[in-house]
């Protein structure tokens, strides 16, 4: 890697695909990770932030138990602190919700209760020496790296909730206006139905006042430029999966589920702390239907690693917008309006579809496309990457822009990945060393 590494803010509630979503950019040595905001969500603020702790005992054990493994985590070392910062503990305005019932009382499938060994035991800071314990204010903390950094290098990645960042835009408009170099958020429904609720998505649905006020300003001192904002809803996520299976054939041969917990004894620390919380993930997500898990925020950090922010020259050099970099992404233009206070549609992406044409055919269920194809089952590797992605629909193609200024032509949505078996396969060599 010759190019220059993208320094990275992660803004995240951590519970279960954020801790690895985490460790994917630890573990990206395209990117330069340096800040860890931790936003409700999943769990609440503070076990949320203890996750983070938990997560750095699991890696040092990682190192101290095999020094080698040291190399694969470019972004974990003293030499570098990650400023470890609180962002903001309720959503800007309304009831706060938890997703306790699928990432547990801790957020990370109730491993303290299963497993005390992983507890991060103190909170004395200096006993977690890679990373810098914020004494301000997150929105402070990215202030100070944005400011720092040339304009336009820094990527924000919001893998939670977006009250943190419509805060930042609050306090620092101007400065994240002119020099941040990309927002991904991984967020929304736009033509599948959500994962909270029938019509909303986890993070909107948390904290739909924060979206609409960065998605929708009114007024130009809470915007920020969409040209340089990618949405990864779970349209384009939902297909990116950990099966099971694999995980127990490839990283952990004695992987089950929580009543045969995961024994430290005999394998990696890491190991035994990705398997401690996905032993319990594995048993709701069979109840959901399938012996997989999603990965949803990790789409979103293999979209920053693989798409480093446009410049300006790019954007106005751009044929069609918005500029994606890497192979194989591709993005359209989505108008939606933001639901707040809907009785029973809080947090949904209300599309017109009178007149969106990157909709999906009315009538075309995606929901009911997918179910029938899961229903012949995924292998590993073959037919998963192309019976899983939502069937390609001729009005996706990128609306003509005919002198309009991107910012009104809608939001940037990453439609296409390379797919989930290209996912599974870095996941796989990064985080856990497998050899493919
Ligand atoms: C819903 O999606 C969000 C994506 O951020 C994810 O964190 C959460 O675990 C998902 N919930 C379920 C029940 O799949
Ligand atoms: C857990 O795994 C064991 C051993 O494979 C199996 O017998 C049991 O049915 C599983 N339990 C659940 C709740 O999935």
């Amino acid at each position: 890697m010759s190019q220059r590494r993208i320094p990275v803010i992660i803004d995240t509630d951590p519970g279960v695909d954020d801790v690895l979503a985490i460790l994917l950019a630890l573990a990206s040595p395209e990117l330069d990770v340096r800040a860890i905001i931790i936003t409700f969500g999943n769990t609440d603020i503070e076990a949320a932030h203890l996750n983070i702790l938990k997560l750095h005992k699991a890696l040092v054990r990682q190192f101290e138990q095999d020094p080698k493994s040291r190399a694969r985590f470019p972004n974990f070392s003293p030499d570098a602190k990650i400023s470890l910062a609180k962002g903001s503990s309720g959503p800007l305005e309304g009831d706060l919700h938890s997703a306790e019932y699928f990432h547990g009382r801790d957020g990370l499938a109730d491993v303290d209760k299963r497993h005390p060994d992983l507890d991060a035991d103190t909170q004395d800071p200096n006993a977690y020496p890679m990373l810098q314990f914020a004494d301000k204010p997150a929105a402070e903390v990215a202030f100070d790296i944005i400011s720092a950094e040339p304009a336009r290098a820094v990527s924000y990645i919001i893998l939670g909730p977006m009250t943190s960042f419509a805060q930042l835009v609050r306090d620092h408009g101007d400065v994240v206006r002119d020099r941040l170099g990309q927002v991904i958020c991984m967020g929304g429904a736009l033509d599948v139905p959500g994962n909270t609720s029938a019509t909303a998505e986890f993070n909107f649905f948390a904290d739909p006042f924060a979206v609409k006020e960065i998605l929708e300003p009114a007024s130009p001192a809470t915007s920020f430029p969409l040209d340089r904002f990618l949405l990864v809803p779970l349209d384009t996520t939902t297909p990116h999966e950990l099966p099971f299976p694999y995980y127990k054939a490839r990283v952990d041969p004695a992987f089950e589920n929580s009543t045969v917990p995961s024994d430290p004894r005999h394998k990696a620390p890491l190991v035994h702390f990705t398997s401690a919380f996905l032993e319990r993930t594995r048993e709701v997500m069979i109840l959901f239907g399938k012996d997989a898990m999603e990965l949803h925020d990790i789409v979103a950090v293999w979209c920053a690693v693989e798409n480093p922010p446009p410049s300006d020259e790019e954007l106005a050099a751009a044929q069609s917008l918005p500029v994606l970099k890497g192979a194989g992404w591709s993005a359209v233009h989505r108008r939606f309006q933001v639901e707040r206070l809907g009785e029973i549609t809080r947090g949904m992406l209300v599309v017109d579809r009178r007149e969106d044409e990157g909709a999906y055919d009315p009538g075309a269920n995606r929901a009911a496309v997918q179910a029938e194809l899961e229903k012949h089952g995924f292998h590993i590797p073959g037919t998963l990457e192309s019976n899983a992605l939502p069937a390609q629909v001729e009005v996706e193609a990128p609306p003509v822009m005919e002198g309009k200024k991107p910012s009104s032509a809608g939001v940037p949505v990453v439609t296409a990945t390379p797919g989930p078996v290209a996912l599974l396969r870095m996941l796989s060599e990064r985080v856990w060393g497998v050899v493919p």
